[in-house]
């Protein structure tokens, strides 16, 4: 196709995405500012308070009014797992085994295969992915996880072991088949689950099923699971504040804690993901459960996705090694972002130590895009080992103005002092900031190294010495900060 015929359809795209969700794509939800309606053909689902989704339109059934907008929305009634799930949880007996310590001690960095390709998945795609992690350089920029997402069973577990079945049109090596290949490759393998009765596409859900899907996906050497929040029996819902406000106990916690003692059980280490979407205070009580957790709800390429998720991680940074806030897969190379939104996507990820799933058809990342996603100086930043939380905000001068969210951040790493800069504007803007008050102390002598360059600044400064740099709109810049 032309390139001018690519970037209409491109454009066209957005466009849509803007005004109507896509086939899967979320469509509502408490704190969900997306579109409310699906395009033509899907429907809008309620799955929960918290989640609604565009499904195909047969596969739903019996009105009744979503919870956060005006659309139609059905509650689905037809999943294989509609039974309600006996409760083994209770608080006083739920396990209370930790995440590995094993893996997922710096933020995951790999690719997954929702934002891509949604339910249209199979072996060739999640193969072709991990091949380019080692064609394209990601894997010797340290990219690890190739993960496939929803949508990769059969409607129904077999009848007598009860095992979920992957699709063999699908997947005709089966997922122990995939295994063996990302494997072969170094890499490692990520899997979907959903700790209700069905996940969010409807496909068997591992509630009650913990101990069999949990020493099944071993057997097959997954070694990552992303573990949703949709289909939940009302005994296991949680509808108010726990009591003393122990979300930790909440009916949700319990059901993902009963993954965690499942996956602690197999012996291969597992990295844990918990996606519910930012709710139930999961920053209170994720690290002690996985290795990450949902800030929010969908990612889409768009500013207001990108500034929303940072907004959320800054108020919720309970972060450190072991434990990550989750901003969300990434959209690089999807919709219509510019290059500067893409730029920002990738550098506020990495400094608040989300972990980095690329999401788009790695074949199709411009030169522009790969050196953005390979960036060696951004990414030793995000894997550190010495220093495990995320940059935080730092007021860059005295009366400097807020905004939401903040554009002056300041991070450790084992080589020192980090300053990152978002322009929040929709244009180019002066942002100033002193060594001072990045908390490099009162007296000194610093110079500025830019990250995304890999290249010193010209000029020294004094600790009170003002630093002012012309950023472009929607843009970050990276430094960090020689003491000389
Ligand atoms: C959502 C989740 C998405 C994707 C989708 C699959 O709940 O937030 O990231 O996994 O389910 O149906």
């Amino acid at each position: 196709m032309m390139l001018s015929g690519f970037l209409l359809l491109l454009i066209g795209f957005a466009s849509q995405t803007l005004a109507q969700s896509q086939p899967w794509g979320q469509c509502g939800g408490i704190g969900w500012a997306g579109a409310t309606t699906c395009t033509s053909g899907w429907t809008c689902v309620l799955s929960s308070a918290y989640y609604s989704q565009c499904l195909q339109s047969a596969s739903t059934s019996a009105t009744t009014t979503p919870a956060t907008s005006t659309t139609t929305t059905t509650v689905k009634t037809t999943t294989s797992s509609s039974a309600t799930a006996t409760v083994t949880g209770f608080p006083a007996s739920a396990p209370t085994v930790p995440p590995s310590k094993l893996v997922g001690q710096t933020p995951a960095l790999g690719w997954n295969s929702w934002n891509a390709y949604g339910c249209n998945i199979n072996e060739a795609k999640v193969v072709a992915a991990a091949n380019q992690f080692v064609s394209l350089g990601l894997k010797a920029a340290g990219y690890q996880y190739v993960n496939i997402d929803d949508c990769w069973p059969l409607a129904a577990r077999n009848a007598s072991s009860k095992q979920i079945v992957p699709d063999p049109a699908k997947f005709p090596d089966g997922i122990s088949g995939v295994a063996t290949q990302v494997h072969a490759l170094g890499l490692k393998l990520g899997i979907y689950s959903d700790a209700g009765t069905a996940t969010c596409a409807g496909f068997p859900g591992s509630l009650g099923f913990e101990s069999i899907d949990a020493a099944t996906f071993s057997a097959w050497g997954v070694d990552y699971l992303k573990y949703d929040n949709c289909n939940i029996p009302a005994n296991w819902s949680d509808t108010g504040t726990p009591q003393n406000n122990d979300w930790y106990n909440s009916n949700s916690a319990i059901r993902y804690r009963q993954m965690t003692a499942a996956l602690a059980a197999q012996s291969r280490p597992f990295q844990f993901n918990l996606c519910l979407w930012g709710n139930y205070n999961v920053w209170n009580w994720g690290s002690r459960v996985g290795h990450s957790w949902r800030l929010t709800g969908d990612a889409s390429a768009t500013w207001s996705f990108i500034t929303t998720a940072i907004t959320t991680s800054v108020s919720h940074s309970a972060t450190g090694f072991g434990a990550h806030g989750d901003m969300d897969m990434m959209e690089i190379g999807n919709g219509a972002l510019t290059i500067q939104e893409q730029r920002t996507h990738f550098a506020a990820w990495i400094m608040l130590k989300s972990p980095i799933l690329l999401g788009t058809d790695l074949s199709l990342l411009n030169t522009t895009q790969l050196a953005i996603i390979k960036n060696a100086e951004l990414l030793a930043f995000h894997q550190d080992t010495t220093v495990g939380g995320p940059a935080v905000p730092f007021t860059p001068f005295s009366s400097a103005p807020t905004t939401s969210p903040p554009e002056y951040y300041v991070g450790k790493s084992s080589k020192g002092t980090h300053v990152f800069i978002i322009n929040t504007s929709s244009a180019a803007a002066t942002k100033s900031f002193t060594f001072a008050n990045a908390g490099l102390g009162s007296s000194g002598t610093f110079s500025v190294h830019d990250m995304w360059a890999g290249t010193d600044l010209a000029g020294t400064y004094a600790a009170s010495a003002t630093f002012s740099v012309t950023v472009q709109p929607h843009d970050t810049v990276a430094y960090f900060i020689n003491v000389l």
